[in-house]
């Protein structure tokens, strides 16, 4: 056997996430169990008194008791805009006074002033800043997170954006997917002059000088559109994905998010991992993405931001859909949690706890090509959380407050008692060992 990193044991239920959503137990629960976790991996999953048996936990660089507690998968958060410089707390405030996201963002705020605060920001405070943000997410539980560029809208911040999410992957327990973004909206302008570029020539500018950039650096792996009202058309959109698929980026899709532009559609015509958001999706739609196999990402917590109607959450999961929950975290959503939105997709979108659990891990790791990820069983990634509650029910039913306490990321202990990587931990609970 190689290294035994991490027996939990003991807990009240062990949430595996292995179903399916259309399952009669999507959370696949293993009730009194124990998780072994060697050289990274899950190596065993079940009973405690069977695990423990094999892997006796005083074996283990890290012992969890786990009792009166529940171990779900880590989180993998397949959609974020979470490398920005700069605060728009003031267009909170400002949407709760009625102004929506197309005026502010016509207007020259929203998208545009994350644009002008990242490109004025160092290459070390752009780290610092996504480096703590991972600590957030990581205290929050999750394990994998997907991060879009999109705040540079010219090759030289693209690219600076995209190292430093590579930087970040390096240095940080949380795994950091890297997504180009380069077509999130159409710049103001070039020069800064203040007058706006046209939406045709800056789709030229990312195919011809964006885009062979990014493929040089080597950095990102997939290719994100805002394809929307405001940002790029349904044309506009395909040229990028598939000039970004002729560079090995993998497309994905922001459709139908502030009104019906057809982002859908094309999504499964490009056949792109995921079409995300959706709040105007039609059933049709959701047909196209499933006989795609596209992964339709659902982020309640937009629609709760903006204070937009949800995405029909229920209605995909019914129709066959494999959805995937997620935060779209960015200053224009400003919550990590995971957890949070899981309780908005039960509440606001009809979902079980048990499906939004695996909305929130395996569908996640699905949205990004990730099969090694998001469920806890055989070989796949020791990446575990345990809650100080006794259900993944605890998650959505405690909204608003996070119930995780402990997080192994590939059997490392990164957040709770004993943590040694220098994150926030909890205080309350058990010590580990
Ligand atoms: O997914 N809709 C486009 N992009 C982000 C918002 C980014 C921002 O407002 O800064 C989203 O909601
Ligand atoms: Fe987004």
């Amino acid at each position: 056997m190689g290294d035994l990193d991490a027996v939990v044991h003991d807990a009240t239920e062990v949430a595996t996430a292995t179903g399916d959503l259309q399952s009669d137990d999507p959370a696949a629960i293993v009730g009194d169990g124990a998780v072994a976790v060697v050289d990274g991996e899950v190596a065993a999953v079940g009973p405690t008194d069977e695990i423990t048996r094999e892997y006796p936990p005083e074996n283990a660089t890290h012992p969890v008791d786990a009792t009166g507690r529940a171990v779900i998968p880590g989180y993998v958060d397949s959609h974020t805009h979470a490398l920005f410089a700069g605060d728009r707390s003031d267009e909170f405030e400002a949407k709760l006074r009625g102004t929506t996201y197309g005026e502010l963002l016509a207007e020259g705020g929203g998208i545009h002033r994350t644009v002008e605060a990242t490109r004025a920001a160092s290459d070390a405070e752009l780290l610092g800043n996504l480096l703590g943000q991972l600590d957030v997410m990581a205290v929050h539980g999750t394990t994998t997170v997907e991060v879009k560029s999109g705040y540079g809208l010219d090759a030289e911040t693209e690219l600076r954006m995209l190292d430093v999410i590579d930087r970040a992957d390096d240095r940080h327990p949380v795994d950091v997917v890297p997504t180009f973004m380069g077509a999130h909206a159409v710049p103001r302008d070039y020069d800064g002059s203040g007058d706006p570029a046209d939406a045709d020539d800056y789709v030229d500018r990312v195919v011809s000088e964006q885009l062979p950039a990014v493929e040089e650096q080597g950095v990102a792996e997939f290719c994100d559109v805002f394809c929307d009202e405001g940002a790029f058309t349904v044309e506009q959109s395909r040229r990028v994905l598939e000039a970004g698929r002729e560079r090995g980026l993998t497309p994905k899709v922001h459709a139908e998010e502030l009104a019906h532009r057809g982002g859908t559609k094309l999504a499964a015509e490009v056949d792109a991992a995921s079409a995300d958001h959706l709040l105007h999706a039609t059933d049709e739609d959701v047909q196209s993405l499933l006989d795609a196999d596209v992964t339709p990402v659902l982020l309640p917590g937009t629609a709760f931001g903006l204070g937009a109607d949800y995405a029909d959450g229920r209605a995909m999961v019914d129709a066959g859909a494999p959805v995937a929950v997620s935060t779209d975290f960015n200053p224009n959503c400003h919550s990590q949690s995971v957890g949070f939105a899981s309780a908005l997709a039960c509440v606001e979108m009809g979902l079980t706890p048990a499906e939004a659990l695996v909305a929130g891990t395996r569908n996640g790791a699905r949205a990004l090509d990730r099969d090694d990820r998001g469920a806890i069983r055989e070989d796949a990634a020791g990446d575990l959380v345990v809650l100080d509650a006794p259900s993944h029910v605890h998650v959505p039913y405690s909204y608003g407050v996070n119930r995780v306490a402990t997080v192994l990321k590939g059997g490392d202990l990164v957040v709770g008692p004993g943590s040694d990587e220098g994150l926030p931990t909890r205080d309350g609970g058990e010590p580990d060992a």
